[in-house]
């Protein structure tokens, strides 16, 4: 919407508000317009914690949600993803996680609090582009025998394993980043705010 018509359309929320005319009208326009500034929705865009129900989550599956106005992916690694990440250590740039991409809680091999659940912003560590989430192993595209599963970033090509850790020769300089997020349950996790040690 341009900024001509929404602030037509702001005069018109205005004028049904303060004279409470027109209301079907006034009201049918002012949904979009009032929506676009709640004050959940001002917060949620500020930072305000997102809580996920991961339960629903397929072993191999993923599913993205938004906080702070990024995508955040959640995938819940198979018993056999988590003994491959061990085959992706020589391949990847910081397989140690020892630059700072993560909380000191999700410094390790896994890069995560549980083991099976990985949680990465889902923003290339390049230029920003979404990655793909390409968890088949041995991929043709993505060079065979050496794929174990993991993210590819359409944009330029960079890749990442199922931990987020950056491969070696790629644009992206550094891991995908881990946000902060706790565990409320077995079940719930909230993102933006830290697991207490
Ligand atoms: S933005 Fe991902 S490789 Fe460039």
């Amino acid at each position: 919407m341009s900024n001509d018509v929404v602030n037509k359309t702001r005069r018109r929320v205005l004028t049904g508000a303060t004279t409470v005319v027109g209301a079907i009208g006034a009201v049918g326009a002012a949904v979009p317009f009032v929506g676009s500034w709640n004050p959940s929705a001002k917060a949620k865009a500020a930072g305000a914690p997102v809580q996920v129900n991961i339960s629903k989550i397929e072993p191999g599956a993923m599913i993205t949600v938004e906080w702070r106005g990024k995508p955040v992916y959640i995938v819940r690694r198979t018993e056999e993803a988590l003994e491959n990440l061990a085959k992706t250590d020589d391949l990847v740039r910081d397989p140690n996680s020892e630059e700072p991409q993560q909380p000191a809680y999700a410094t390790n091999h896994t890069r995560s609090i549980k083991p099976e659940v990985l949680i990465l912003l889902g923003l290339c560590t390049h230029l920003g582009c979404a990655p793909m989430f390409r968890p088949e192993v041995g991929a043709a595209d993505l060079g065979g025998d050496i794929w174990q599963g993991g993210f590819f970033c359409p944009c330029h090509g960079s890749k990442f394993d199922l931990a987020g850790r950056v491969f070696k020769g790629v644009p992206a300089p550094i891991n995908l980043q881990v946000p902060p997020h706790r565990y409320d349950s077995d079940s719930l996790v909230t993102i933006g705010v830290d697991q207490e040690a």
